[in-house]
């Protein structure tokens, strides 16, 4: 099956010449063409090419793209996106003075999530979820991670990651589970922490390994959550499985957790609203991707990650929205790049390579998705406007019209007419 994209205003191709990411300066490289068309060949990218050419293509479909923009299909990297419950009492709370870390002290937080999610049946939070990745869908999102970690016990845990490789079979984007049993300790765990880690090491992550539930493990390094001791031997036992790991780290306190994560290759490291200047050069032409999480920093009034000096710095940067109950109740992608845009100081172009090519190498797909070059899956996100620029402009809008998956047109925006209303 052949077909053509004919005619978009613009395409954002991110061409990376097969390196399959973007670094520091090469972040502002978006590779933008005009005058093209783009060939599909069944769920892969065939080629690129003018709009003289096309006459000489016989395709199966033509999808007429005039005054749209083509994006490669938009990588949504980090999320908690299956939970239960609400905490907008915490955010009122927030609003009056509270911080996230004394919420989280006095027994709300993520132990009040878990409480929700330990309370919901499997098929409650499939129905809570699949709302959401439809949100996330419209908006041009053609693959999601979605984070476990609000089980924090065994059975909680492993019905977290059952719903998550569910929702995958039942959506047409690509869902990435990833075990998050490290996010904090359960209340039963609270004194006896090495109970916890061993039901980590022992159970949790042989059985995820053993019936392929998650391929990569993540953790909170945080004074709240796990110390960097802990984490090393969580990650050592990951990697003996196999496993891929990342870590949520240097939010509030820097205390050893990035330089614990870098001992494990990991995949990523996300957060870093505190990351020490001295601390950048971790990142510096490292492989791991530096995952910035705007929403956060908005969301509890916080202090923003230094992107500019990461970026300065020939880092990997990309950018997610952390979407979660407490501390980024956010899935507004525009939103997420404006504040990348106004409060890191990222151009327009960055931040276009940090939710595209960057994230999906934060997930390690970058070889099949995030950019527009034959042979990677057919993904597309399709907005309506003829200039890219006001996808980050027009602050909090989805102009998503059209998004395509593996070559199959899985979402199109309704035409909205004024007899509709
Ligand atoms: O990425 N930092 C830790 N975990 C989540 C928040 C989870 C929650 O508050 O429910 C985060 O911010
Ligand atoms: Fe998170």
């Amino acid at each position: 099956m052949i077909k053509l994209l004919y005619n978009p205003a613009q395409i954002l191709t991110l061409n990376t010449k097969g390196k399959n990411f973007k670094r520091g300066a090469e972040m502002n490289d978006v590779n933008l063409l005009t005058g093209h068309s783009i060939l599909i060949k069944d769920n892969l990218i065939k080629e690129i090419i003018p709009n003289s050419e096309t006459d000489k293509v016989s395709a199966d479909e033509i999808i007429d793209l005039t005054d749209k923009v083509v994006f490669p299909g938009l990588v949504e990297c980090h999320t908690h996106l299956v939970f239960a419950g609400s905490r907008a009492n915490e955010f009122k709370m927030k609003v009056t003075g509270s911080t996230y870390e004394d919420i989280a002290k006095s027994g709300g937080g993520i132990v009040s999530t878990m409480n929700a999610v330990r309370n919901s049946s499997y098929e409650e939070l499939l129905e809570l979820s699949r709302r959401r990745i439809i949100d996330f869908i419209k908006q041009g999102i053609t693959t999601l991670e979605i984070k476990s970690g609000y089980g924090l016990n065994f059975e909680s845990e492993i019905k977290l990651l059952n719903v998550i490789n569910q929702l995958k079979k039942e959506f047409p984007i690509d869902i990435i589970p990833t075990f998050l049993g490290a996010h904090t300790f359960p209340p039963e765990f609270i004194s006896d922490r090495q109970g916890y880690v061993k039901l980590l090491i022992d159970k949790l992550i042989p059985f995820i390994a053993e019936n392929n539930l998650s391929a990569s493990c993540d953790g909170f390094c945080e004074a709240t959550a796990f110390t960097p001791n802990e984490i090393e031997g969580i990650f050592s036992a990951a990697q003996n499985h196999q496993m891929r790991v990342k870590l949520h780290s240097e939010q509030f306190n820097a205390i050893g957790g990035l330089q614990s994560a870098m001992k494990f290759n990991p995949l990523s490291v996300d957060h870093l609203e505190v990351l020490k200047y001295e601390d950048i050069h971790h990142f510096t032409n490292s492989e791991t991707v530096a995952v910035l999480l705007p929403g956060v920093s908005y969301f509890l009034n916080y202090q923003f990650a230094p992107a500019r000096e990461l970026i300065d710095k020939n880092s990997i940067v990309a950018l997610a929205t952390d979407f979660n109950p407490g501390s980024s109740h956010i899935q507004n992608i525009s939103l997420i790049m404006n504040l990348a845009a106004l409060k890191m100081k990222m151009t327009f172009e960055e931040i276009i390579s940090a939710y595209t090519i960057n994230s999906a190498k934060a997930l390690n797909i970058s070889e099949q998705t995030g950019s527009i070059e034959p042979g990677k899956f057919a993904d597309f996100a399709i907005f309506d406007t003829n200039d890219y620029s006001d996808i980050i402009y027009s602050v909090g809008t989805n102009l998503c019209s059209m998004v395509i998956k593996k070559g199959n047109t899985i979402y199109k925006k309704p035409m909205e007419t004024y007899e509709n209303y």
